[in-house]
């Protein structure tokens, strides 16, 4: 940017007053708060380095927030702070060392954490036990009468319980439980309604009706966590002990509350608050941590529009805002085409993240995403990251046509961008997919990706980096050419000594014995997961016998259905297919025939013996001894009886193993129970 600080600083203000007006006057923010928080924190910066450029209705002199004339107006006898943030454990460090100073007092401090509601501030005031007044914080200073909206609220009593002081302000925050969100969220999209974007603006949302009738239907609900005015009974003499109070004069405060020491309890609780937020009924940003002594908090006072002795540890942005950069096609292993948004890296959830999955063409068109365009970008969780959408008012558009986007639409490749050949969407289907099959170096990499896959092959070794290079070099086109290759062709790729290279071989040797449930699933048929997979193998108990059926036969099988059957039988008829199995298996590739399903009679050299596993084994996970012994006609089962033929324990083997004992039931170990399945 070549503008100057003056410039710039009038920029950012006009962008946070916009922001500010959809936010806190129409309840509907088109950005997330990071990015708000992320303009204010450059306003605040510039004007730091620039004093003389501050003017007076800056939106850093402020609370945000003007009151919206259709309610009356409350002035809050004091004013409504907000909190300092701090985003990382450093941050609070030096809160603590602040306050440490300003105190000049050693030692661990007595903090009281708190969660950081995601809702809205709210002043609710009780003379005499009797609710009499409740208002939105406004801009601190103003707020709105929102009493009759309030008194729909179903936790917030309208009598105290108890001895109730004379006069009593208590503050806390009304929000949404995110059950609630989203069973109203569900009914608005049903009727075509407008949805809200999250638990806080559906709070604020509802909260600020005209109509208490709508506020009652809404199913908002409140914690309380500080005082504004206290007449009548001695003030307590720290936070701990106020929020005791209130809870008993029937307020509701949150049960997750905690009195911690110092930093590191601080932090403990950050972790703890922090491991939990999936699974909280209600959203949250952040905790709070206060300095419980009254009378240090009194010491502390204030700086501008927050306290000292009270700041939030906000918890990564899960929302941020980034810029595409582009639109691209990956091909898959059945050949669908994946649009895939590249992204100006952006730190969201926790992690940078610089691609997105769009799913679909559809997707595509139906979020109006394209190439220019200021997106916003979540990552909750472990969730994987997901596109929410386009913020248009950022839209570039075409400078000799200001009407029209500067991007076209996006639209599906006519060809395969790795192979080619021509892409093909089938009628009402979602997914194109490229018609290259083998032919195409993708589908050939991921399906040879899939086919060394864990649950599949389990091909130790065989990264994405070797698949690729055996791809592109040509030395493997179909998964049966991956038994042919010698130590000399691996140690000629790239970082790829003879010790790796030999080891490979071994694994691929080695995965010579599998299982044909495993060869079904690793053959990468459309459609068909670990558990079709079985079903096919446990029903047509051998790959001839499937390979044999038709469609109608294929039917019969336990939860498959014409798509799937469709697409097994046009595998198993494609001569490449066919040619891949018989390669295979001249290779020296084992499957043993399964037993049948429950109801036909079982084969194997294990058939009719019923095993229980129990117990950690050493050389294989229990899931693989199942599998082995179900290959071999056994019948697994989950507890032990008098029918039980074998327990097999693994160590630390518990009360399984007690009860074998008891029963009398023949115990293997581990070297027993490999002599059986080697038959
Ligand atoms: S104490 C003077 N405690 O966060 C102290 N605030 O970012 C002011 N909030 O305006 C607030 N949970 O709306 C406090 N446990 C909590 C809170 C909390 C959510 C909100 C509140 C405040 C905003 C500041």
């Amino acid at each position: 940017m070549t503008d100057g600080p003056a410039a710039r600083a009038a920029a950012l203000r006009a962008e946070l007053r916009q922001h500010d007006y959809r936010y806190y006057v129409l309840n509907d923010p088109s950005v997330p708060d990071a990015e708000y928080d992320r303009l204010m924190r450059a306003l605040r910066a510039l004007e730091a380095a620039h004093p003389e450029l501050i003017t007076p209705d800056s939106p850093t002199q402020r609370v945000a927030g003007a009151p919206s004339e259709a309610f009356g107006e409350v002035v809050h006898r004091i004013p409504m702070l907000s909190l300092d943030n701090a985003f990382s454990a450093e941050d609070v460090a030096a809160f603590d060392r602040r306050i440490h100073e300003r105190l000049g007092v050693e030692g661990e401090l007595d903090y009281v954490a708190e969660p950081k509601l995601d809702g809205l501030a709210i002043s609710v005031i009780y003379r005499d036990g009797a609710l009499e007044q409740a208002a939105t914080r406004g801009d601190g200073v103003t707020g709105e009468d929102v009493t009759a909206n309030v008194r729909t609220v179903r936790r917030v009593p309208h009598r105290l319980s108890g001895r109730a002081p004379s006069l009593l302000e208590a503050r806390g925050e009304v929000f949404m439980p995110l059950k609630g969100f989203e069973r109203m969220n569900a009914r608005a999209r049903e009727r075509g309604e407008k949805v809200f974007v999250n638990p806080r603006n559906a709070a604020a949302g509802s909260l600020r009706q005209l109509d208490p009738a709508i506020t009652a239907a809404r199913p908002l609900d409140a914690f309380f966590y500080g005082l504004g005015v206290l007449e009548g009974e001695p003030l307590p003499d720290g936070q701990a002990r106020l929020l005791e109070r209130l809870r008993a004069l029937g307020l509701p405060v949150s049960p997750d509350v905690r009195r911690v020491r110092g930093v590191a309890g601080c932090l403990e609780y950050y972790r703890d608050i922090g491991a939990l937020r999936g699974a909280l009924p209600y959203q949250i940003d952040g905790v709070v941590y206060k300095v419980n002594s009254r009378a240090d908090q009194e010491r502390l006072g204030f700086v501008s529009r927050a306290p000292r002795w009270a700041i939030a540890h906000k918890f990564p942005a899960e929302e941020a805002v980034t810029v595409v950069r582009g639109i691209e096609f990956n091909v898959g292993r059945t050949g669908a085409l994946t649009p895939i948004a590249r992204l100006e890296p952006v730190f969201v959830g926790g992690v940078t993240v610089s691609n997105v999955t769009l799913h679909n063409i559809d997707e595509v068109h139906h979020k109006d995403v394209r190439v220019g365009d200021t997106v916003i970008v979540r990552r909750a969780g472990d969730v994987i990251p997901e596109l929410v959408s386009v913020v248009l008012e950022k839209r570039p558009m075409n400078p000799r046509r200001p009407s029209e986007p500067a991007s076209p639409e996006v639209q599906l490749p006519a060809s395969c961008p790795v192979c080619g050949s021509r892409v093909l969407r089938a009628e009402g289907e979602a997914v194109a997919r490229c018609t290259g099959g083998f032919t195409c170096r993708a589908q050939r990499q991921e399906a040879l990706r899939h086919f060394a896959s864990r649950r599949a092959l389990d091909i130790e070794g065989l990264g994405d980096k070797v698949v690729e290079q055996l791809v592109e070099h040509e030395l493997v086109r179909s998964p049966a050419d991956l038994y042919a290759l010698t130590t000399e062709q691996l140690a000629g790729l790239e970082r790829m000594g003879e010790k790796s290279a030999a080891n490979l071989v071994a694994a691929i040797g080695a995965s010579r014995e599998t299982t044909l449930p495993r060869l079904l699933y690793g053959l990468g048929i459309p459609d068909v997961g670990e558990a079709t997979a079985l079903a096919l193998a446990r029903h047509f108990g051998t790959l001839e016998a499937l390979m044999a059926a038709d469609e109608a036969q294929i039917q019969q099988v336990e939860d498959v259905g014409p798509v799937v059957a469709a697409e097994v039988a046009a595998f198993f008829a494609s001569k490449d297919h066919r040619n891949v199995i018989k390669v295979l298996r001249d290779k020296g590739v084992r499957w043993p025939d399964m037993p049948k399903a429950p109801g036909e009679a079982a084969t194997g050299t294990l058939a009719g013996k019923t095993f229980v596993l129990t117990g950690t084994l050493a050389t294989m996970t229990r899931e693989e001894a199942a599998e082995a012994l179900a290959a071999r006609g056994a019948k697994v089962a989950g507890s032990v009886s008098k029918k039980t033929s074998y327990v097999v324990a693994g160590s630390e083997a518990g009360s399984k193993l007690a009860r074998a004992r008891e029963l009398g039931v023949r115990v293997l170990d581990e070297d027993e129970l490999r002599a059986l399945l080697r038959g």
